[in-house]
């Protein structure tokens, strides 16, 4: 049986997050990290378990309560993950690599694997994570990390802001196109790269300053060391993807791969984009797709699993008029 996750924010001020009782502490043994600079960060200050290992209703509090996220993206984005990522029968998601710590695997075809698990959620493009192809998809890599400094200081005055998240993100599609011969940047990625070039411009930033430019020694902070500044305040008001259509117009590019070797990007037109505006089209082929590809005939509790999770996923939408879509029926 899922839990509950919680409504929005009463307060959504800004507030110190850094606190006494979520001071940062490195690694113990054992503990799992991810491709995620959020949730990492999360757990390595103890507003998530500091093993890697959470309930979705637990990443959505700590979401809003650690960085103010809006509560409709934050339903999104952690129920599309653990309907793909995470264990449904457990109710528990690994935000790294997959362990028996979220318990017994579900039936093939599902994988349960934790976000590492490459292009279910996690994908190509990726601003301080290789691609999937050159081995490592979720470690910190630094070459990536210094070629974001060197846009920082090209397009930012050594800031990140939003101009340099448009000219990085273009970076990071055409090194990917010219260097990984399965690079893949359709739906949900398609998405998600985006949202993924303005969250450190959305939560990485202190909620007293008002400017929109990420200090870089902060950003190493997040990315690198899942680390919050001393005396880090959250943002002043929730956040969710704010900048994303500034992004996407900076360069536009349509959904696509490269087919066999590189530089051969090929457009993929069944692939959710942006001639719809809104999540509608990412909704309904992560549901009818993704999910269904992992789930193709489930019984019994994991199905009724399936259906709360797709029911807290449809919340992440609701307002945008999208059609609820039932792949496993009604219950
Ligand atoms: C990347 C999951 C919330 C910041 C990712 C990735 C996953 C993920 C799977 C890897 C995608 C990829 O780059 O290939 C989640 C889930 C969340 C969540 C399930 C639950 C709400 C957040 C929050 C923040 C954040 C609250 C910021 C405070 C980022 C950033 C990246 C990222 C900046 C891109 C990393 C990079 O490109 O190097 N997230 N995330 N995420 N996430 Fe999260
Ligand atoms: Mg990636």
């Amino acid at each position: 049986e899922p839990a509950t996750p919680p409504g929005p924010l009463k307060d959504t001020s800004a507030k110190l997050v850094n606190d006494k009782a979520h001071p940062w502490k490195p690694l113990a043994p054992g503990d799992i990290r991810g491709p995620c600079p959020g949730l990492n960060t999360l757990a390595s200050h103890g507003w998530l378990p500091r093993n890697g290992i959470a309930s979705p209703a637990q990443i959505v509090e700590a979401v809003q309560e650690g960085f103010n996220m809006e509560n409709s993206l934050a339903f999104f984005v952690t129920y599309g993950a653990h309907l793909v990522d995470g264990n449904l029968l457990t109710d528990k998601l690994s935000i790294g690599g997959k362990t028996s710590l979220t318990g017994p695997n579900p039936p093939a075809p599902a994988i349960a694997g934790g976000l590492n698990t490459h292009a279910v959620f996690e994908g190509d493009t990726s601003m301080t994570r290789a691609d999937f192809f050159f081995g490592d998809n979720h470690d910190f890599n630094e070459t990536l990390f210094d070629e974001m400094v060197k846009f920082a200081n090209k397009f930012g005055a050594g800031k990140y802001n939003l101009t340099v998240a448009g000219e990085f993100r273009w970076q990071r599609i055409q090194d990917s196109i010219a260097t990984n011969p399965t690079m893949s940047f359709v739906s949900p990625r398609y998405y998600t790269a985006y949202a993924e070039s303005v969250f450190p411009l959305n939560f990485f930033i202190d909620g007293r300053q008002t400017d929109g430019q990420l200090d870089m020694t902060v950003a190493r902070g997040f990315f690198q060391n899942s680390r919050m500044p001393d005396d880090f305040f959250r943002a002043n008001g929730t956040r969710a993807s704010e900048g994303f259509d500034d992004v996407v117009a900076a360069h536009p590019i349509q959904p696509g791969r490269n087919v066999d070797r590189v530089n051969n990007y090929v457009l993929d037109p069944t692939s959710a984009d942006f001639s719809v505006p809104g999540s509608c089209p990412l909704y309904t082929t992560f549901v009818n797709q993704t999910v269904r590809s992992l789930y193709p005939t489930p019984t019994g509790a994991l199905r009724s699993a399936l259906n709360k999770n797709l029911d807290f996923f449809f919340q992440g939408v609701n307002g945008s008029g999208c059609t609820q879509i039932f792949p496993f029926g009604t219950d």
